[in-house]
């Protein structure tokens, strides 16, 4: 009898040196450095660079991928064209997958023998995804709402002008920064399944974008990181705090996966929540929005004490999104913009050592048989 992983569950698939996550000690290391310390010290543009190069900058090097990344940031008129082209209807999430394989499409460096897997060309092109996924992403929000899109400026961070491009003004400085722990929390956690997909597609020696637009494509699930907007769309389904007990009960006895709350390999809490928790606290004090304070407290209280399954990040990033001012369906998109982080360090690793990604499956099909004749 053939051993079945399903899921792939506790299968240990290859080494990684970009991050670790250990749910015994319920934490999570980038590079040997615990994330709750970068998102308390970092900012996200040298939390970025720690990921690519296994080490924090230094002071220079740091102020030039500054300078690097903001000059990366305008986009391309044929990329503002594919926007205006795609229909209003479109999900963000399928907005910003195929903006990918147009900036794929339109990127030179691509031919030539080797170009598709060359390190230096890799590099550099996971540094113009970094800097031009926060405009598309500011675009499409823009762009829902029937407003223009703002361009970049290079006087301002990643996240400020993150923000700026969105809302064509600055939060407080303490908005700023909890959009920054967000985006340094989301950056990267190991063999999750985009990663996995991104890799599975690198170790085809396909190029960068091809990777990173198939993990695009696995983010979006709600089992994954469609999960921020799902978390939001029950907080609207559920309304408020008082509502919670019966609506709990309907949704388990209808075996409804509640969204925010489980993990693959987290069963005793999310190591990264308690950060992302105190940074929601703080867009909840600055808004006195005392009704989704307690509908958060409530729903994460009643499901614990139901089912002993803790909250994931995604259950206090969904609101912290909302309050920032962003539509629920451009949450993930958000986290898409921080995870290319993780996802481009993870395809330079697998094209560093690569073996092609190729599991074997257990056939349980009839068994041979013959198309009859005449
Ligand atoms: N709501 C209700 N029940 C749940 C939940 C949940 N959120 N999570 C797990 N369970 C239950 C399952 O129904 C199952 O119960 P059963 O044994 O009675 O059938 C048991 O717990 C085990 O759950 P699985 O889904 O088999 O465990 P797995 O490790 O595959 O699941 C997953 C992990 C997919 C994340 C799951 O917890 C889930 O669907 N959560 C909701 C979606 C979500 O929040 N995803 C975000 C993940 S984190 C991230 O991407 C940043």
């Amino acid at each position: 009898m053939t051993d079945i992983h399903k899921g792939l569950a506790g299968v240990v698939v290859d080494t990684t040196a970009v991050s670790k996550v250990n749910p015994e000690t319920n934490s999570l290391l980038y590079r040997g450095y615990p994330v709750q310390e970068l998102a308390a010290t970092q900012p996200f543009e040298a939390v970025t660079l720690l990921l690519w190069h296994g080490e924090l900058p230094t002071a220079d090097e740091l102020a030039a991928f500054e300078r690097e990344e903001r000059a990366l940031r305008p986009l391309d008129p044929r990329t503002l064209a594919l926007l205006d082209t795609l229909p209003g209807t479109a999900h963000p999430m399928d907005v910003v997958r195929t903006v990918v394989s147009q900036l794929g499409a339109c990127d030179d460096t691509l031919h030539g023998p080797g170009a598709w897997t060359d390190p230096e060309l890799d590099l550099a092109r996971a540094r113009y995804l970094f800097a031009q996924l926060p405009t598309v992403v500011a675009a499409v929000q823009r762009r829902r709402r029937g407003l223009a899109p703002i361009p970049p400026r290079d006087d301002l961070d990643y996240a400020s002008n993150f923000l700026w491009m969105t809302f064509g003004e600055l939060p407080s400085a303490a908005a700023v920064d909890v959009f920054r722990v967000s985006m340094v929390l989301y950056a990267e956690h190991s063999f999750n399944a985009s990663t996995f997909t991104a890799r599975v597609i690198a170790s085809t020696t396909a190029d960068l974008y091809s990777a990173v637009v198939g993990a695009i494509g696995a983010l979006k699930g709600p089992l994954h990181g469609g999960a921020n907007e799902a978390v939001m769309h029950l907080f609207d389904e559920i309304g408020s705090a008082e509502r919670v007990g019966p609506w709990l009960d309907r949704a388990l006895a209808e075996k409804r996966k509640i969204m925010g709350f489980g993990h693959r390999v987290y069963k005793r809490g999310d190591s990264r929540v308690p950060t992302m928790r105190a940074a929601l606290e703080v867009l909840l004090e600055e808004s006195g929005d005392t009704g989704l304070a307690e509908l958060y407290e409530t729903l994460e209280r009643e499901f614990v004490a139901r089912k002993g399954i803790y909250p994931n990040l995604d259950y206090p990033s969904g609101p912290a999104y909302r309050l920032l001012g962003f539509d629920t369906e451009i949450f993930t998109p958000l986290f898409v913009a921080a995870r290319v982080t993780g996802w481009t360090a993870h395809i330079m690793e697998q094209a560093a050592a690569n073996a092609l990604i190729r599991p074997l499956s257990a056939y349980d099909g009839p068994e041979e048989r013959h198309v009859p004749q005449g």
